[in-house]
């Protein structure tokens, strides 16, 4: 039996480098090795637990699903789908509510980031956003899970459902851990926090032209240059060189930053050419993929097609296990 494994992006607009250092990269790492069998989805039902915009939702379930083809997930291998065309998450995910306490989803600093974010807006769905991320995963029986490390929580509460679960009910469910890339924490452009859709200016989007990456890198902040350690902007310059441009680079510049001082102009212009002779292929596919809507519609109906199967088997065995079949 080969291991499985489910991740996804929320549909929140197109991808960004943070996305597809964190999770995209592993995600393909485990597509393209045999003994996994890999589920990646839109989590567009964990678009709607903070305020949204219905239009551009519709359009963004669908740009995610592009960005990820481009990025090289390939219908052959993967099942690709829409979370919300499985409805089987749905369902697990209240089954698995009733075993999961208020108290834990209140104090998961996920769910308090985002109330402090939209005070107005401390809903029941967003208190359930682990719970559907549990259902998720579980549904799959999936083992790994190619996310960034600011997931980790929401895989602990995986974990303990799946625990629970097995407890109380006589499931089988593997407790899922998370697959980790060495781009698991990008950090944002401002040089405070993490690269993040919600964040302006802290991000690089995929189809960045070299123009773009080239003035966005140029406002990571910085300093004189010199001194006996790094921090702020600079640190988070250096860490894109390494991601981008080697360790080896980064331990250069960073003895340089302690001997005769850095040039930041070069580096820069150096680090945005380097990140984009990343981006420029999955650019190219993406403008050849955008014009095969048929295409697009068969990998979706497809994958959902996959996709259902498997979730209805463990949901089916579920509600025979709790008494409800
Ligand atoms: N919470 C994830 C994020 O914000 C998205 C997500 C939803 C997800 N369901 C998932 C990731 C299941 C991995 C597995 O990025």
């Amino acid at each position: 039996m080969k291991k499985r494994v489910l991740s996804g992006i929320r549909a929140t607009g197109r991808l960004h480098l943070g996305n597809y250092l964190g999770a995209v990269k592993g995600m393909l790492e485990l597509q393209n090795d045999p003994e996994y069998e890999t589920f990646y989805m839109v989590a567009d039902v964990h678009t709607i637990t903070t305020p949204y915009n219905v239009e551009e939702l519709r359009r963004a379930r669908r740009e995610v699903i592009i960005d990820y083809l481009a990025a090289g997930l390939d219908p052959e291998k993967s099942v690709i789908f829409q979370q919300s065309e499985i409805p089987e998450h749905f369902e697990l995910a209240f089954l698995l509510s009733s075993i999961t306490t208020i108290a834990k989803m209140q104090h998961l600093p996920t769910f308090k980031e985002k109330v402090k974010q939209y005070p107005q807006h401390s809903t029941m769905a967003l208190l359930n956003y682990p719970v559907l991320m549990a259902a998720d995963i579980l549904i799959y029986k999936a083992e790994a899970v190619p996310v960034g490390i600011d997931q980790e929580p929401h895989l602990e509460v995986a974990r303990e459902i799946a625990r629970r679960m097995n407890q109380d009910y006589g499931t089988d469910f593997p407790e899922p851990k998370r697959f980790a890339t060495n781009g698991e924490y990008v950090p944002s452009l401002t040089g405070e926090g993490k690269m993040s859709k919600t964040v302006e200016g802290s991000y690089i989007n995929l189809t960045d032209s070299l123009e773009e990456i080239k003035s966005k890198v140029a406002k990571i902040p910085t300093d004189s240059g010199q001194g006996p350690e790094i921090s702020g902007g600079v640190k988070t310059l250096m860490e894109f060189v390494e991601l981008f441009e080697g360790k080896e680079k980064r331990n250069e510049f960073e003895n340089q930053y302690r001997d005769k001082g850095l040039r930041y102009g070069e580096i820069k212009s150096e680090l945005s050419e380097a990140i984009f002779k990343e981006l420029e292929p999955i650019q190219k596919r993406r403008v050849e993929l955008e014009k095969d809507t048929k295409y697009i519609d068969k990998v979706i109906a497809e994958g959902a097609e996959k996709a259902r199967k498997v979730a209805q088997e463990t949901v089916l065995e579920v509600r025979q296990k709790m008494g409800l079949a």
